[in-house]
């Protein structure tokens, strides 16, 4: 239970789609993946959602499925029955949260009152969603919720999209942000949107500027676009930044979050060198480059 909390927070995202025939569930999910975003949840808002968790469960074992707009036990029961690995709702049903955590299964109700959040806590949750996020006050409502409630963590969702998605994940007590932003009916709309959802949730950047082919190789590497600063294009560093890696050049790129982009690198199976060997997630990982002019390194580092 808690290393799927961990994948969500992983993740950084929750898509959410609402299904209206359960076969078209397939290509979304695998549009999603391919875009780089390896979690779905599934309203509980048509009839086919049951049937779409199922199918989605049986292909996709390298995804995250979880059923939404829980209402009830009864619904909450078919979602596990048919291998929901979460469960999220839109309120707070004490009834659905208890039958969760009997069952084991993770369970993220609608909190969005200090009532309601108190409820959580007494359940011994950590992490609930707020819906719908912008009309209940957004940023500032969370950054206000922070003080009373700082054990508790959110998953925002309700008016997100590329506009503020940055802005709330920045927040110290955002676990994730959820929303269907990137669910549409084409499913290469559906990965393009997923691969910029990503860039944003990594925010990669370069600390200089570089020539145009290297860049392009990087962004390959990466999947995902990666901003240039203005800083001059100078000479790459030529010091040795880890004797695993052995490149005799390395070029630093920045991401808002080391444990996302690790977790993002280790999905999309892009070899890297722990930096160091320590487990924290703050921990540099390098990647190497092999280039007709001599091998570099790429050093993923926090801002
Ligand atoms: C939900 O059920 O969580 C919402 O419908 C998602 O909200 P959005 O469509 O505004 O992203």
């Amino acid at each position: 239970m808690a290393g799927i909390l961990e994948r969500i927070g992983d993740s950084g995202v929750i898509p959410v789609a609402t299904i209206d025939h359960a076969v078209n569930s397939i290509p979304l999910a695998a549009a999603l993946l391919k875009g780089g975003l390896p979690v779905v949840e599934v309203t509980f808002r048509t009839g086919a959602a049951a049937e779409a968790i199922s199918g989605l469960a049986a292909k996709f074992p390298e995804m995250l499925v979880g059923a939404g707009t829980v209402l009830n036990v009864p619904q909450a029961e078919q979602a596990v029955a048919a291998g929901a690995q979460f469960i999220v709702s839109a309120g707070f049903s004490s009834g659905v949260v208890q039958y969760c955590l009997n069952k084991g299964v993770l369970v993220i109700p609608g909190c969005s009152t200090p009532t309601e959040i108190t409820a959580a806590l007494e359940f011994g949750l950590k992490v609930v969603k707020f819906f719908p996020a912008e009309i209940f006050g957004g940023v500032g409502a969370l950054r206000a919720l922070g003080k009373p409630f700082g054990q508790i963590s959110f998953i925002p969702t309700g008016g997100i999209g590329f506009h503020n998605l940055i802005d709330y994940l920045a927040l110290d007590n955002v676990w994730a942000c959820g929303g269907s932003w990137m669910i549409k009916p084409d499913r290469r709309a559906v990965t393009r949107l997923a691969r910029t959802t990503m860039s944003e949730v990594l925010g990669l950047s370069l600390d200089r500027e570089i020539e145009g082919a290297l860049l392009d190789e990087i962004e390959a590497i990466f999947n995902l676009s990666i901003r240039e600063r203005s800083a001059p294009a100078g000479a790459l560093a030529r010091t040795k930044p880890d004797a695993a890696v052995g490149a005799e050049a390395y070029l630093i790129v920045k991401t808002r979050s080391m444990a996302r982009a690790k977790a993002y690198l280790q999905r999309e199976g892009i070899a890297f060198f722990p930096e160091t060997g320590a487990t924290s997630a703050l921990t540099p990982a390098s990647i190497r480059l092999k280039r007709k002019a001599g091998d570099l390194c790429i050093r993923v580092v926090e801002e």
